[in-house]
């Protein structure tokens, strides 16, 4: 096979919405500092039933119905998520069998924030290399777990959601829907985002991570010049959702104009894995996605991780 595409999106949230002014009844914030400094006005919170699996259940389902094709087409499921609590079963393996996909390939993967264009990446290479012929890929999060909903440089900022993709083959003398991907890792920063111990919260240095992430622009341009497209063919650049002061950095940066960007933390908040699926979900829905055209997916995260690929929308 020449190369793999992307097929369809699906998204899910929660149904319970968390407004700025509910957490300021809770720590010293308020609803005109998130807005300015994170952008966020509004995030959606799973219920104490919900789990990282129900929720890659209901957005897997999504893309699914979305693509066209049957549970019996898909022979691969990765779930890319670093929040899911208890670490067996895999979420995958669990969502697939929910989906009636039978036997498929089920693995999870955690790669953070960036977990989503990773796992998007793996799942090109096993349909190119032949060894699927249709995946499902998800990034899932219940980032609440993980909170401690006193600590108001945090809870301010991370949230619940889940989005997928279906990706498929793409015959011979087509070209390829979803170009190389440019990724890798700062380990030995491991500790800017980081959750310490079996029952501990999410911690992290946020002027730090802001800085690093607003520095990501390079990654930007060699996955743009990997794919042979110039930024200024970009007709949507979807990074992850992590702040929207670091998403119009980097477009800013990258010379894309503001109604080609991914919004969706104003009412999605930072859903790690979950945030480029989502938004890429959510902008289909809005009809702000125009089909057969080049986008820029980017993640970066815990890890620290970071990963971009340009695809070609469906
Ligand atoms: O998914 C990837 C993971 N994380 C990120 O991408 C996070 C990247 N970083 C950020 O988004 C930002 O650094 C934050 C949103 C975390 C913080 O924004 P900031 O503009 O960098 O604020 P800061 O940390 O420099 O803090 C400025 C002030 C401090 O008060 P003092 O020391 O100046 O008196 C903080 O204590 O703002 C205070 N502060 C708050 N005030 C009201 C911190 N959090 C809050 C809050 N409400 N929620």
């Amino acid at each position: 096979m020449a190369g793999a595409k992307i097929l369809a999106f699906g998204g899910y949230q929660p149904d319970q919405v968390v407004t700025n002014d509910d957490l300021a009844l809770r720590v010293d914030t308020s609803d005109e500092w998130i807005r300015s400094r994170v952008g966020i006005e509004s995030r959606r919170v799973a219920g104490p039933e919900e789990s990282v699996t129900d929720m890659a259940t209901a957005a897997g389902g999504k893309a699914l119905a979305a693509s066209g094709l049957s549970p019996a087409d898909i022979d691969l499921v990765v779930v890319a998520t670093c929040s899911t609590i208890l670490p067996m079963p895999s979420v995958a393996a669990v969502a697939a069998s929910r989906l009636g996909i039978a036997a498929p390939g089920a693995y999870d993967l955690n790669a953070a924030c960036a977990g989503f264009c990773y796992a998007l990446a793996a799942v090109a290479d096993s349909v190119v290399a032949g060894s699927s012929r249709n995946a499902l890929v998800i990034g899932a999060e219940k980032m609440t777990d993980w909170l401690d909903w006193d600590d108001r440089s945090t809870c301010i900022i991370f949230a619940d959601g889940a989005g997928a993709a279906v990706v498929a083959a793409v015959p011979d003398g087509e070209p390829a829907g979803i170009g190389p991907v440019v990724w890798g890792s700062a380990g030995e920063q491991g500790n800017k985002i980081q959750v310490t111990g079996r029952t501990g919260a999410i911690t992290q240095d946020g002027q730090g991570v802001f800085r690093w992430a607003t520095s990501l622009h390079p990654l930007a341009l060699q996955a743009c010049e990997r794919a042979g497209v110039k930024p200024s063919e970009l007709t949507a650049f979807i990074p992850h959702q992590a702040n929207l002061r670091i998403v119009e950095a980097l477009a800013r940066k990258l010379g894309i104009p503001r109604e080609r960007v991914a919004d969706d933390i104003v009412h999605a908040g930072n859903t790690s894995s979950a945030s480029v699926p989502l938004a890429l979900a959510r902008m289909a829905e809005q009809g702000r996605l125009e089909s057969g055209t080049p986008a820029l997916l980017m993640g970066f995260g815990a890890g620290l991780s970071y990963a971009a690929q340009v695809v070609t929308l469906p």
